[in-house]
């Protein structure tokens, strides 16, 4: 079974800024670009690096250690060293709440 769980408030993530949480043993990412927030999974697929260690850049996802880039809203992979797109999760916005939806 599915249900979404209150991750985040929108005040925690202002515009062009990205945090990482830990929930039910799960490392997210939440980013806020002009497109809105995306969750995905907080873990570059190059070589483990929290992505929330990165920035955001024109609105891609720039992982620190070695510049891979992401599509925030896909996770498809924008420039490499990187090969595998990052998972992303379901989210939504309730009021001033960010929701993700968790698997039990
Ligand atoms: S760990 Fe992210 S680019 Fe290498």
């Amino acid at each position: 079974m599915s249900e979404f769980v209150k991750i985040a408030t929108t005040a925690e993530i202002p515009m062009g800024e990205m945090k990482g949480f830990e929930v039910a043993e799960e490392k997210i990412v939440v980013a806020h670009t002009e497109k809105g927030y995306f969750a995905l999974i907080d873990e570059c697929t190059h070589d483990s690096a929290p992505i929330s260690d990165g920035r955001i850049r024109n609105g891609e996802l720039l992982c620190k250690r070695h510049g891979a880039r992401f599509d925030p809203e896909t996770g498809d992979v924008l420039a490499p060293p990187a090969l595998v797109p990052l998972d992303t999760l379901e989210l939504k916005v309730k009021g001033e709440d960010i929701l993700i939806l968790l698997d039990e």
